[in-house]
């Protein structure tokens, strides 16, 4: 259906560069909106967000719900248990009768591909979630953190260890629209998808790379960004994925060769020991929680960008 004033927002190089600072500096404006304890502000005062989870949660459901709330609307919780999106019923018939009742709708799905058919069917705004593909949403939140600490993400040198996931194609699909060099350096066999990379290249806007030696990439990076080695729907794989990702734990001696300017970033939930040591997660150089935090905060503007208000 159109959507008439109204934006999906399913991937960040849907919206040009212009578009995505602006969403970012408007998540400070309001940051610092709610961190004054102001609570007046309240554009989606009357309105309703429904959120479809199929896959567990504890930031996103948890900073959606808050921060909608927090602006004066109400979020409405739906578990796995609950619609069952695509096995009790169809997703163009959960997208059309969610879009009668409400003025928003977050999922949280499995395939890519439900989540653009969702969105396909409904009236109203669909924002994702996370998927099997790709995390938007928090990589927003990654930006907004590096702006907060390091003053800008143009320029800088963000060096992902681990699996080619749905973190790293949000990576490389905001490097598609923002310059600055991104490299993800995984074991082989776990690079991320080719044609998302492609798209990242193509679009000439920033240096990508895909290595596979840990300590000669993180050397000079301005951020080291982990994520778990075994994502959600993969974790009967997490013993031969362990096996796999030898040697790309990211440890005190890589955040050491990394440098004295590097930052530790984990989109979390994160398996301390595994794909990080627990004295990298608490040294004073990791920002695993101001980036938690803004979660919320990147979230609250891009649904009010995507809300037209
Ligand atoms: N980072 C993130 O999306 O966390 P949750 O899975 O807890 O929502
Ligand atoms: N790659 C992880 C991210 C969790 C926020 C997963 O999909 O489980």
């Amino acid at each position: 259906e159109e959507k008439t004033g109204l934006k999906d927002f399913l991937h960040i190089n849907d919206f040009d560069k212009g578009t995505i600072l602006k969403i970012l500096d408007r998540a400070k404006e309001v940051k610092a909106l709610l961190k004054s304890g102001e609570r007046t502000y309240l554009p989606f005062k009357g309105k309703t967000m429904a959120m479809i989870f199929a896959k567990p949660s504890m930031r996103t459901r948890v900073s959606f719900e808050t921060g909608f709330y927090l602006l004066g609307g109400h979020a409405i919780y739906l578990g796995p248990k609950d619609i069952e999106m695509g096995k009790r019923e169809e997703t163009r018939d959960v997208a059309r009768v969610l879009s009668r009742y409400n003025d928003i709708i977050m999922a949280r799905l499995f395939a890519h591909q439900d989540l653009l058919d969702l969105a396909n069917y409904a009236s109203v705004p669909v924002i994702n979630g996370l998927t099997d593909y790709n995390h938007p949403c928090q990589i927003m939140a990654d930006a907004l953190t590096m702006i907060e600490h390091i003053g800008q993400i143009e320029g800088t040198k963000v060096v992902y260890v681990g699996d080619g996931n749905n973190i790293v194609h949000s990576w490389l699909l905001l490097a598609a629209v923002i310059p600055f060099h991104f490299v993800c350096v995984c074991p082989k066999g776990y690079e991320p998808d080719p044609k998302t990379v492609e798209i990242a290249q193509q679009a000439g806007v920033s240096k990508i790379e895909i290595t596979h030696d840990p300590k000669e990439a993180v050397k000079g990076a301005d951020v080291v960004y982990s994520d778990v080695w075994a994502s959600m729907g993969q974790k009967d794989e997490a013993a031969d994925r362990r096996k796999a990702f030898q040697g790309f734990q990211v440890d005190e001696e890589l955040m050491k060769i990394a440098g004295p300017q590097a930052y530790f970033m984990h989109c979390l939930p994160a398996e301390r020991g595994v794909e990080v040591t627990n004295g990298v997660i608490e040294a004073t150089n990791s920002i695993v929680f101001p980036q938690a935090e803004n979660r919320m905060h990147a979230q609250n503007a891009i649904m009010l960008h995507s809300l037209g208000l």
